[in-house]
């Protein structure tokens, strides 16, 4: 990564705010900021931003409360207004594929051209097939421009918009460094997007967005035993430790909690399917998992046994150290799986070339 100063990062999910700021101390990436700020229900709804207000307050709360002084920000979009391709093309030079591209990009999705940003990167020439593999990004404008809008209005200064998918790629990249051989995948599985990015050879081989996660649990708990979203949402995460004495949790939850969980991990397993079929590719030998609703062992456990592979949490934190003065360990050690994004985020530099 090039010189430069890192950007704070800035994960604005449905369920809530996380912000993450990195500094280099004797040449190791350290944690020196991080903040968790929750929204309240229906603020963000099917990825779209329904309480502009709460949204810009709550950043500017963050900011204050963490004393974070530098605003220049990484944000980044997921789920329907995103879209991502690998493209396999004709070899060419970087001067053609720069204006061929935007032809290529209304051939392969489903946005008017002119709504969209494109962004794109080789990925692999292959010479001997004559060949080139392109990784293509469209994100729609109008998103682009209200997550950057939402952060102006929080007198930030928004510098890079990312996508959640590479975000926490990269952050696996520093972790668990990127093999060149094998086939992984990268799940993050937040409240209402869990994203698929499935890595082979080093490079980005299928990503997908899936419009599902934590949330259905939650629902699915209230709307059974006919208790509130808070109640339902202190069942779901309640484990042994964090329970409060005396409570006690219905016995019907582990039962709604493994009905859903498997649900959604038959969705994933769908898209890895798909995957293995249209690649040729004969297994994915690695699951990562992250994002809030990681937390459940019940997932990596309905994952592995559908896709017989390994299944693990990511450790955003491996190889990053965490300041104890300037942190909330705690808070950190409850919220590390939903920060990926954030310190994902956080690795951006300004004045970097990507
Ligand atoms: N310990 C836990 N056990 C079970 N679920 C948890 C736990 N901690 C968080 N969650 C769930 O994780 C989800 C939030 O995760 P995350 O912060 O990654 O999502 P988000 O980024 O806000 O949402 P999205 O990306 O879907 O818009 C919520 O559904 C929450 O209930
Ligand atoms: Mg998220």
């Amino acid at each position: 990564m090039s010189e430069g100063n890192y950007l704070v990062g800035v994960d604005i999910g449905s369920s809530a705010i996380k912000l993450c700021q990195l500094k280099d101390v004797q040449k190791k990436k350290a944690l020196v900021k991080f903040g968790y700020a929750p929204l309240p229900p229906q603020t963000i709804v099917d990825g779209e931003v329904m309480n502009q207000s709460v949204v810009v307050e709550t950043l500017q709360k963050l900011f204050s409360d963490l004393k974070v002084k530098r605003r220049d920000v990484a944000l980044s979009v997921s789920g329907h207004s995103v879209i991502i391709k690998r493209l396999t093309l004709p070899l060419m030079t970087n001067q053609e594929l720069s204006e061929q591209i935007t032809w290529e990009a209304e051939q392969q999705i489903p946005f008017e051209i002119k709504d969209v940003h494109l962004d794109y990167e080789v990925l692999r020439r292959r010479p001997d097939q004559g060949q080139m593999d392109v990784l293509l990004v469209a994100a729609k404008r109008d998103e682009l421009e209200l997550t950057a809008e939402l952060a102006r209005q929080a007198k930030l200064k928004p510098a890079v918009i990312d996508v959640d998918a590479f975000a926490v790629q990269n952050i696996f990249e520093v972790n668990y460094g990127l093999p060149t051989d094998g086939t992984f995948a990268l799940i993050n599985v937040g409240a209402t997007l869990t994203t698929i990015n499935i890595i082979a050879g080093g490079v980005p081989a299928f990503t997908r967005d899936i419009a599902n996660g934590g949330q259905s649990l939650t629902d699915e708990i209230q709307r059974q035993l006919g208790v509130s979203a808070e109640e339902a949402e202190i069942y779901k995460n309640a484990t042994p430790e964090n329970l409060t004495r005396g409570a006690i949790v219905p016995s019907e939850v582990p039962k709604i909690i493994r009905q859903v969980v498997d649900s959604l991990a038959g969705e994933v397993q769908r898209s890895l399917d798909f995957y293995l079929a249209t690649s040729g590719e004969r297994e994915i030998q690695q699951v990562y998992l992250t994002g809030g609703t990681s937390n459940l062992p019940e997932l990596s456990q309905a994952i592995e046994r559908r896709s017989q592979c390994k299944c693990e949490q990511l450790n955003p934190f491996r190889e990053i150290q965490v300041d104890p003065k300037e942190v909330n360990t705690e808070l950190l050690r409850a919220r590390a799986a939903q920060a990926t994004v954030a310190l994902g985020l956080a690795l951006r530099k300004d004045r970097e070339k990507r």
